[in-house]
Formats: C-alpha cells, sequence, structure tokens
C-alpha cells in the first residue's frame, strides 16, 4: 500500500480523502489542515464519517516529519517554498494548484527539490490538468493534419461551493471595472497557459506561436439569488476568460472558460446553449472531433453545493495519479511524461 497525506481538506481535499480511502492501492496516513479549528480532529470528524484513526495537525514540521509516498496538495493558495520542502522531505506531490507543464525556468526550483528528495511533482486536476490539454492530446491520437484543438467549460458557477473564492478572488458580485481590474486573468493565466503550451509542444505547431488572452463580463439586469449573496443590478453575473495560440492570422489552440450565475437576467443575454452546462472538446484534422462531457456538473444547484462532481473529478485526478507519480523517475512529471492513468474498479460490484 502507497501511503498517502491530504494537504488541506476544502472540496478538493475531502473529495482526495474519499478516493484514497476508495482506492485498493492507497492508505490515508496523515493530513494537514490549515483551520485551526480543524487542528488535532479526527479526519473522519471533519468529513462527517466515522472515525478513521487518522488525525489532523496545522503543523507543518508533523508532516515533514511523517515517512509517507505521496500527498495530495489542494491549499486554496499554493506555496512553492512549502511544496519544495515536502518534496525534499521525500514525498511525491499531486497537486490541482500548478505544474501542469511548467517551464524548465519555472520548474527549475522544484526540479532540484525532486531531484534532492528522490521524488515527482505532477499538476493535474480537470480545468486546467484535464479538458484543457490531456484530452484534447488524447483525441487527436485518432486524427492526422491537426489544425486546431480546444478545451472548454460552460458552468452554473452558483454550483463552485467556496463562497470567498467566487466572491473577493473570481470578483462575481463585484463592479466590471473591478472585475477587470482584478488580478483573476493573471492567476488563471498561470494554470491555462501551461495547457495551451503543452497542446503547442506536444502537436508540433510552430514555437513562434503568439498567445493572446481575453476576459469578458455580464452583468445581472435584475437581483440573482446566489450562494455569495444577491448580485445587484449592474454588478458582475457572468464571466468568460480565453487563451488562444495564434500562427499567423490561424488560430491553433482554444482554452475558454464560461461561468454564469444561472442564465436568467443576464446583460449580454448569454445561456449555455441547447446542451446546457457541459465540457467541450474538439479536434479539427482528419478526421475532426467533438465531444461533450456531461456528469462533471451537478444535477442542482443545491446538489452541487453538497458535493459537485467537477471538484470530485478534479480530486480523482489527483489520487489515480499516485501510483503512477511514485513509480515516475525522480522530477516534474507531467502528462508528457507519465503513462495511462486510471481509476480502479469498485471492490463490491454487487452494490
Ligand atoms: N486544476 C483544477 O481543475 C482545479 C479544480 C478545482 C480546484 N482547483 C484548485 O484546488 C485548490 C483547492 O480548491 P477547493 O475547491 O478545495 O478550495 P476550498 O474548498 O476553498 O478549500 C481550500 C482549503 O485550503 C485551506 N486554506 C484556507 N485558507 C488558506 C490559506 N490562507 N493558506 C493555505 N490554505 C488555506 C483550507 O483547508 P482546511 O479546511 O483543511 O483548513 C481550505 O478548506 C484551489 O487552489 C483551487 O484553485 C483546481
Amino acid at each position: 500500500m502507497l501511503r498517502v497525506i491530504q494537504w488541506a481538506t476544502g472540496g478538493v481535499g475531502k473529495a482526495a480523502i474519499e478516493g484514497v480511502l476508495n482506492h485498493p492501492e492507497l492508505e490515508l496516513v496523515g493530513c494537514w489542515v490549515h483551520s485551526a479549528e480543524k487542528h488535532g480532529k479526527d479526519v473522519g470528524e471533519i468529513l462527517g464519517r466515522e472515525a478513521l484513526g487518522v488525525r489532523a495537525t496545522a503543523r507543518v514540521d508533523d508532516i515533514l516529519a511523517l515517512p509517507a509516498d505521496a500527498i495530495v496538495y489542494a491549499p486554496i493558495i499554493p506555496n512553492p517554498d512549502e511544496v519544495g520542502a515536502l518534496l525534499r522531505s521525500g514525498k511525491n506531490v499531486v497537486t490541482p494548484v500548478g505544474w501542469f507543464y511548467p517551464t524548465s525556468s519555472d520548474g527549475a526550483a522544484l526540479e532540484a527539490a525532486c531531484q534532492e528528495g528522490g521524488v515527482s511533482l505532477h499538476g493535474t486536476g480537470i480545468n486546467p490538468g484535464g479538458i484543457t490539454e490531456l484530452h484534447p492530446l488524447i483525441f487527436s491520437a485518432l486524427s492526422s493534419a491537426v489544425t486546431f484543438v480546444r478545451g472548454e467549460e460552460f458552468s452554473d458557477i452558483r454550483t463552485y461551493n467556496a463562497p470567498d473564492v467566487v466572491r473577493w478572488i473570481m470578483c462575481f458580485g463585484a463592479t466590471p471595472d473591478e472585475a477587470m481590474k482584478s488580478p483573476m486573468l493573471k492567476v488563471l493565466s498561470g494554470g491555462f497557459i501551461q495547457s495551451v503550451r503543452m497542446c503547442l509542444d506536444v502537436l508540433g505547431f510552430s514555437t513562434d506561436a503568439q498567445i493572446r488572452t481575453k476576459q469578458e463580463v455580464a452583468v445581472a439586469t435584475a437581483p440573482i439569488a446566489s450562494p455569495i449573496g444577491e448580485i445587484a443590478p449592474g454588478l458582475v453575473a457572468g464571466q468568460r476568460f480565453q487563451w488562444e495560440a495564434v500562427i499567423g492570422e490561424r488560430v491553433v489552440v482554444r482554452i475558454a472558460v464560461n461561468w454564469l450565475m444561472g442564465e436568467e437576467h443576464l446583460e449580454p443575454a448569454w445561456t449555455f446553449g441547447e446542451q446546457g452546462e457541459r465540457f467541450e472538446v474538439e479536434v479539427q484534422g482528419d478526421p475532426d472531433c467533438f465531444v461533450t462531457i456531461k456528469g462533471w456538473q451537478p444535477a442542482t444547484v443545491e446538489a452541487g453545493l453538497v458535493r459537485n462532481p467537477g471538484i470530485v473529478a478534479t480530486a480523482l485526478h489527483c489520487v489515480n495519479s499516485i501510483p503512477y507519480v511514485v513509480a515516475a523517475p525522480p522530477g516534474i512529471r507531467t502528462y508528457v511524461d507519465l503513462p495511462l492513468i486510471a481509476g480502479r474498479a469498485h471492490p463490491d460490484l454487487s452494490r
């Protein structure tokens, strides 16, 4: 069994713990928490289930000293120094917060930490870390002469149960000017530009592609009820972010997210379209390929606030990568380096 530590118990962290408990090759041995009130609690209590015999700690030194094979690192704000210390302590790190496809200069310090600890760092998730680079590349394998790939999300942001993030980091409920001047595009670009670069490099598009970014907002035209409070008319209730790689006049990679507070009372009158919430992957080549993924969005806003399948999928992409990351040679290991990552069968098919 591979010993796993969970770092932070937000939406992703709690789903990752469940994923570790369900995985036949993994066992939970430790847990770091940011919140002082969770320190010392049994992890089962934090999840609202039976005791697991593993106590959470808010002390980093406890985690560094704990023998383990891997850490699922899922705090709200990534700290590269912290990740470096975890790697140097000899623990593989899998994470949805970054390092999907860092440049050699961006990744240099953590590459050195990997080599020192004899372990690997793998950035993964759903978006980035799935739909925006892994899945277009997987489907490109069934086409030749590829001219364009796309990964795009269409989600109701009211189902993302991280109200402080939605209000204060993503700027929903802010004025359009505040949202456009916020660091959000820059923060998101840190991950999504890595996705664009992975597509460009792996598909072999010319190295002089230019990457351009775009942010658009929609405002409420009437009060919109939401988990972050009522969005008053004139305030931000929808946002679209887009990253495109362009060669000459031709767009060769497009990654986009469409996050709306529902589909009513928006100006411009954005909707999800006939297919509703979804993720899309597209490859233009010979042949073209269009993939729509359903199931990663909850059926209702209320269900999403209890357990959001997109957050669960993010956590499981981390958890399921652990056996492959542990087996990999030390270093920053992206999808380009790792073998096929798969989930595991349910242990009891009679249920
Ligand atoms: N790549 C992807 O596809 C993808 C998808 C979803 C999320 N993410 C990323 O994954 C991370 C976790 O997301 P989430 O939805 O789980 O967020 P979340 O529910 O807001 O939870 C994050 C946890 O971080 C800890 N925390 C709070 N304040 C902190 C601080 N100042 N410094 C360090 N840790 C702090 C808390 O842990 P405790 O409760 O244990 O104290 C909190 O529960 C975020 O960075 C998010 O952007 C990536």
